[in-house]
């Protein structure tokens, strides 16, 4: 199963991403968990070492690496490279968990990114259509790490939305370029609701039957994010709700 979370910034992508990777590992299926959102935080939040996460390079970084895979340096772009071992020697694994980092892609300016962002689109193409672990990816609204031809390889867009006008209107703008990118299914996920008035609010504002599910607002959620703990462990501490949102990602 290959999942991208997206959402406003804040929304409480890297909460449900995290979630969702420990689901995956709980049932101990092997998942890729990428860090695919610039101002990343991801690993942190799924409870991994804090210096381990320091010292793993962001893809986009790997100058050595995306020369060797593009014949050396010079001018010459390989669109295809092997990436195989990327994965295995620049992700964080822990347990049944890879964690990579993909680093902020870099656009427009003098100088020419192609074979950075070649590099990282091999990589994401490897994982989401060759290989065969679960993926997910924590990305920031602007979804622009994909292209059209990764979008195939996404079973599943979560689109995480708190239920204020903003989060509404930034919601439906990841839906728009979830369309223009085709991707198979793109569902909301309610985040932070408080009442019923805030569950109302979303199935009002959004195609009700295009949820995947509601999280409630926890209190246990936000302490942890201000002691700066984990919010999940390999023994599990899931958010009600979040195992149901699993199943449906499961399911389709
Ligand atoms: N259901 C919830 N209840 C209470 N607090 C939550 C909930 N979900 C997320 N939060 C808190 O909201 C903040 C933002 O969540 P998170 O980091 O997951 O969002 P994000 O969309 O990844 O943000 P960013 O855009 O900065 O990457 C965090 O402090 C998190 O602990
Ligand atoms: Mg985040």
């Amino acid at each position: 199963m290959k999942i991208a979370v997206s959402g406003k910034g804040g929304a409480g992508k890297s909460t449900v991403s995290a979630q969702l990777v420990r689901c995956f590992t709980l049932h101990k299926k092997p998942v890729f968990a990428v860090d695919a959102d610039p101002d990343a935080n991801l690993g942190l939040v799924l409870g991994l070492d804090p210096d381990k996460l320091d010292s793993l390079r962001p893809l986009v970084e790997l100058q050595d690496v995306i020369s060797a895979k593009n014949f050396g340096g010079g001018t010459l772009v390989d669109l295809n490279p092997d990436v195989d071992d990327v994965l295995e020697n620049y992700t964080l694994q822990d347990g049944l968990l890879r964690f990579l980092k993909m680093g902020a892609i870099k656009q427009g300016g003098s100088a020419c990114y192609c074979k950075e962002n070649s590099f990282l689109n091999a990589v994401l193409t490897t994982m989401l259509l060759d290989r065969s672990e679960a993926v997910v990816l924590d990305m920031s609204a602007g979804i622009e790490h994909l292209t059209r031809g990764t979008a195939r390889g996404i079973k599943m867009m979560l689109v995480v939305v708190e239920p204020t006008r903003a989060g509404v209107s930034t919601a439906l703008a990841v839906d728009r370029l979830a369309c223009d990118l085709e991707i198979e299914q793109v569902l909301f996920v309610g985040n932070k609701i408080r009442s019923d008035e805030d569950r109302a609010y979303l199935q009002a504002s959004l195609p009700p039957e295009r949820f995947a599910g509601m999280i409630a607002f926890s209190d246990q959620i936000l302490e942890r994010a201000r002691l700066g703990q984990p919010l999940v462990s390999e023994l599990g501490d899931l958010v009600p709700g979040l195992e149901k949102i699993y199943e449906q990602a499961c399911r389709r």
